[in-house]
Order: C-alpha cells, then sequence, then structure tokens
C-alpha cells in the first residue's frame, strides 16, 4: 500500500479454542517478513486499563454479572483501545492485528447473553463512528470442539464456564454476521489440525490481499 495511507485492521474472531490465536501467531510472522509495520492486540485489553478491565471480566471468582455491565466494561475497555491504541496506529498507516473485537460482543454479549444486537449496534456506532474491520477472519468450530481444546489448554476463565448452548448461540451470531457481509468476513474452517488451518488463512489472506490491492472494497470506513 502507498505510504500516507490509512492502515488495515484486521480482526481474529470465533468462540474459544477455535484457533484464533495460534493462528493469528503465523499471520503475523508472514506480515511482519514483509516490512510492514504491525500493531498485534486483543480485546478485552490491549492498554493498561483495558488489561485490568479484562481481569475482571475474565475472573472466575466474580461469578455472575448482570449483562449489560459486561457489555459497558467491554466497551469501556475498547474505548481505551481505540482511542490510545488502534486509531492512532491505522492513522500512520500501520496495520492492527486485533485478537477478537466487536463482533465478539455481537456474539457474546448480543447473542449468548441474549442482550440483542440492537444494543450491540447502539454501542458500535456511538464508539467507533464508521471505523469496522477492514477484514473478520472468523475460525468456526463447533461448540463442542471449541470447548474441549479450551479446557485442555487449562483453567477455565469466567467466559469459558459457560455452557454449550451459550457457545451455539455465539457461533450461530459469528455466522449471520459473516452472510451477512461476505465481502468483508472469511470464515475459516476451524475443525482440521494446525497446518491444514493454516493453509487456508494463507489462500484467504492471498485472495483479501489481491483484492485489496486492485481496489475492489474500499479501504477503511464501513
Ligand atoms: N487446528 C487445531 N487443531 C488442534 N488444536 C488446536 C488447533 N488450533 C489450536 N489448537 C489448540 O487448541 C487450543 C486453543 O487454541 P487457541 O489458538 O488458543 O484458540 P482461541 O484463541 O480461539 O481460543 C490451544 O491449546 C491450541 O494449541
Ligand atoms: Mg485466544
Amino acid at each position: 500500500m502507498a505510504a500516507g495511507q490509512r492502515g488495515q485492521f484486521i480482526t481474529f474472531e470465533g468462540i474459544e479454542g477455535a484457533g484464533k490465536s495460534t493462528q493469528l501467531e503465523r499471520l503475523v510472522d508472514r506480515v511482519r517478513a514483509t516490512g510492514q509495520e504491525l500493531l498485534v492486540t486483543r480485546e478485552p485489553g490491549g492498554t493498561p486499563l483495558g488489561e485490568k478491565l479484562r481481569g475482571l471480566l475474565l475472573d472466575p471468582s466474580i461469578g455472575t454479572m448482570a449483562a449489560e455491565t459486561e457489555l459497558l466494561l467491554i466497551f469501556a475497555a475498547r474505548a481505551e483501545h481505540l482511542r490510545h491504541c488502534i486509531e492512532p496506529a491505522l492513522a500512520r498507516g500501520a496495520w492492527v492485528f486485533c485478537d477478537r473485537f466487536t463482533d465478539a460482543s455481537f456474539a457474546y454479549q448480543g447473542a449468548g447473553r441474549g442482550l440483542g444486537a440492537e444494543k450491540v449496534a447502539v454501542l458500535e456506532d456511538w464508539l467507533q463512528g464508521d471505523l469496522r474491520p477492514d477484514l473478520v477472519l472468523l475460525f468456526d468450530v463447533s461448540a463442542r470442539l471449541g470447548l474441549e481444546r479450551a479446557v485442555n489448554r487449562g483453567k477455565r476463565d469466567r467466559m469459558e464456564s459457560e455452557d454449550l448452548a451459550f457457545f451455539e448461540r455465539a457461533r450461530e451470531a459469528y455466522l449471520e454476521r459473516a452472510r451477512w457481509q461476505p465481502e468483508r468476513y472469511r470464515v475459516i474452517d476451524g475443525s482440521a489440525d494446525v497446518a491444514t488451518v493454516g493453509v487456508a488463512v494463507d489462500e484467504a489472506w492471498s485472495e483479501w490481499l489481491s483484492r485489496a490491492a486492485k481496489g475492489h472494497r474500499p479501504l477503511g470506513g464501513r
């Protein structure tokens, strides 16, 4: 991309254990090898205050939290993240890889907790204005497989302690969003082995890059 252009904003989404973090690491290496400045970050978190809010959100000892509290804490962390981290990076032309973003709020709080998409959309519009990810890599696995992997990874956090039905609702909401805006989303089957999923990511990435370079898709904005 030409110098002086706004950077690209790429998010990694999917339920627990879908393979987001594993595949993000792989793609980071590929992009950094090109010399492109890349900010790698995650939600909730990404700033000192955001990481403290993440600690609260994931602390199993907190137990139940009103769904509205959860959503607002996540958006509070997101406000910090956008203003202090993501927006300045994009403005200077860096690309941003973010492990989860607002799609996760639609999936987890909107669908999983049952708050509904409208409430999430109000906060999204209010906080983000026109800013949306340029590309969402959505890793799709069944709730059962995702939870199995998450459990094998170790101690469960507060979100991972939810039941299968919660993650099934979240998965369906993610897929629905991908169907709604196919040009922005790439759904990757996350159920295969790490290397096979990696090949699918590489293919989706190359295809998206060439489309972006040809200007088939507006860069940035809605
Ligand atoms: N394709 C895969 N096949 C089998 N295990 C995987 C695969 N991708 C990731 N894992 C393992 O599953 C667990 C969850 O993967 P992770 O990348 O942390 O998922 P997420 O970030 O989506 O929660 C980790 O222990 C990881 O090593
Ligand atoms: Mg992860």
